[in-house]
């Protein structure tokens, strides 16, 4: 055991950009149990009478989603938008290839706009662009967003729902880069095919943002090519970049592992730069900026095959101490990176590839609900470009490392501030001093952690509070300064406030 120490100095003037709202967001598909058994399961005594589970409502809330995607995923690119609306009784069932299920219909787009009202989170539609058509793409606009006077609109309000939706965000198909998708396009029939169901969407409704699709993840063959033939062909006429990436620790190297935030960053800043680059080539003043919207661990479960049957037992990942601290970092390198990052979605929100899981009458919140409920429900303002000193590790995959991963932020409005750091050190405890060089906080007003000694322990319907995030005692401040016990394996946050004006 060694006695370490570390210094993170935090300036409420150096900032690094305007946190978007948008980075708490999740991803929903018609997946495994995540929509049936998940969000919507009539037959639980939980459900409420439009069939939604209120227990995962509740957890949602608590996790203060602000906009949730939807419907897919590889589902997405295989799905009639129009078998889902409508009376639930003429509804078809469908052999549904992405996962090999059957699809009900029971849940669609109008359930969905419900869904995300309850839980106070912006909807974010995708048009297929597999087996769909532009045209079919533009319908679905039409049908959410026109007034009525019109045949999809009229149809909409003919399903009880005269107001538009007002849906404003919407994705231009779903990882079209990837052999395993329904319809899968080389990069310029894509970039061909977006650019032209993203004109036929906006003369709908000029006022939606659209998501370009991007590479499915940083090793795929064509990337970042994919990405620039896609942006430059589409530039004027979409928002945002889509971005795909699912970490895990495949070779059992923890170490190496908990240094995911540095294959993060090096994806962000790829993109970026591919960002940067055809701006400039096209002369243009328009930004694009960059939406994850999927992004978790993902390696212990892989099961994609449903056997035709309903709601299938699909990649129901168990997530361990050292996956939560793998999530803290995310959402650290999301706050680093909202110069440019301005949308991002968990995947999943439920069931599939989720920290919540359910069974007809419980609900179960793993280790990694925690770091996104701290982060989602603290971090305000601008984040803020710290500098933190510390000691280092060696690590197999990503060389030498700083054993803390830190992020901070400050919002002028509230005065309040917040700290996010993960001590990735296995045995060591870093005794760390954190220094205001402007806007200290007057009061330290609560520290949680999530920490154990074991990276594997995880909660589990038998110990389901193995791993929550609890509350530490707040320090003092005393010449702008606070010092704090980091345990080994752990993630601290810390929210503070200074009076305003
Ligand atoms: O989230 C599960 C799947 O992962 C999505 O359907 C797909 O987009 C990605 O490959």
């Amino acid at each position: 055991m060694h006695n370490y120490a570390a210094q993170i100095f935090i300036d409420i003037h150096r900032t690094i950009g305007a946190i978007s709202p948008l980075l708490f967001g999740g991803f929903a598909e018609h997946m495994g149990r995540c929509i049936y058994g998940g969000i919507y399961d009539p037959g639980s005594p939980l459900a409420d009478e439009r069939g939604f589970r209120t227990d995962v409502l509740d957890a949602l809330r608590e996790q203060q989603y602000t906009v949730i995607r939807y419907p897919g995923g590889n589902f997405l690119s295989g799905y009639n938008w129009l078998d889902g609306v409508g009376p639930k009784a003429q509804r078809p069932r469908r052999r549904e290839l992405a996962w090999q299920s059957i699809e009900t219909n029971q849940f669609g787009a109008n359930e969905f706009i419900e869904f995300c009202q309850s839980i106070n989170a912006a909807p974010m539609l995708g048009v297929n662009m597999g087996t769909g058509t532009i045209q079919e793409a533009a319908n679905l606009v039409e049908y959410c967003n026109a007034p009525t006077g019109s045949y999809f609109a009229d149809l909409r309000a003919q399903h009880g729902y005269r107001e538009p939706h007002k849906v404003k965000y919407w994705c231009v198909g779903n990882e079209m880069d990837g052999p395993w998708q329904i319809g899968h396009l080389d990069m310029h029939e894509y970039a061909n095919k977006a650019r032209e169901a993203a004109k036929m969407m906006r003369w709908h409704d000029p006022s939606i943002e659209l998501i370009l699709c991007g590479s499915s993840n940083d090793q795929m063959p064509t990337y970042p090519e994919w990405d620039r033939v896609a942006l430059e062909t589409c530039w004027e006429q979409v928002d945002y970049l889509s971005m795909h990436y699912y970490a895990g620790n495949r070779d059992d190297d923890t170490d190496s592992y908990l240094a995911s935030a540095a294959a993060f960053e090096a994806f962000v800043d790829t993109l970026a730069g591919a960002l940067r680059y055809v701006k400039a080539k096209r002369r243009s003043k328009h930004d694009v900026y960059l939406s994850w919207d999927e992004w978790q661990v993902w390696y212990k479960d892989r099961s994609g095959r449903g056997g035709w049957t309903e709601a299938p037992h699909l990649s129901e990942e168990i997530y361990n101490l050292e996956d939560a601290l793998v999530v803290a970092q995310w959402l650290n390198v999301f706050l680093r990176r909202c110069d440019v990052l301005k949308i991002a979605c968990v995947a999943q929100i439920v069931n599939v590839i989720s920290w919540l899981q359910t069974t007809p009458t419980g609900l179960l919140k793993q280790s990694s609900f925690y770091p996104f409920k701290l982060v989602s429900t603290l971090a305000r303002g601008h984040a803020l470009d710290v500098l933190a000193r510390g000691p280092h590790h060696a690590t197999a995959t990503y060389g030498d490392q700083p054993l803390l991963d830190v992020s901070a932020t400050y919002d002028e409005a509230t005065g309040q501030s917040a700290l996010f750091v993960v001590n990735r050190s296995q045995t060591e405890r870093v005794t760390t001093e954190i220094n205001w060089q402007s806007g200290a906080p007057t009061t330290i007003d609560a520290v949680w952690q999530l920490a154990g000694n074991d990276p594997k322990a995880a909660n589990s319907w038998e110990s389901p509070n193995a791993l929550v995030a609890y509350a530490v005692t707040p320090p003092s401040v005393r010449d702008a300064q606070v010092t704090l016990q980091l345990p080994p394996l752990s993630f601290t946050a810390l929210q503070g406030s200074s009076p305003t004006g």
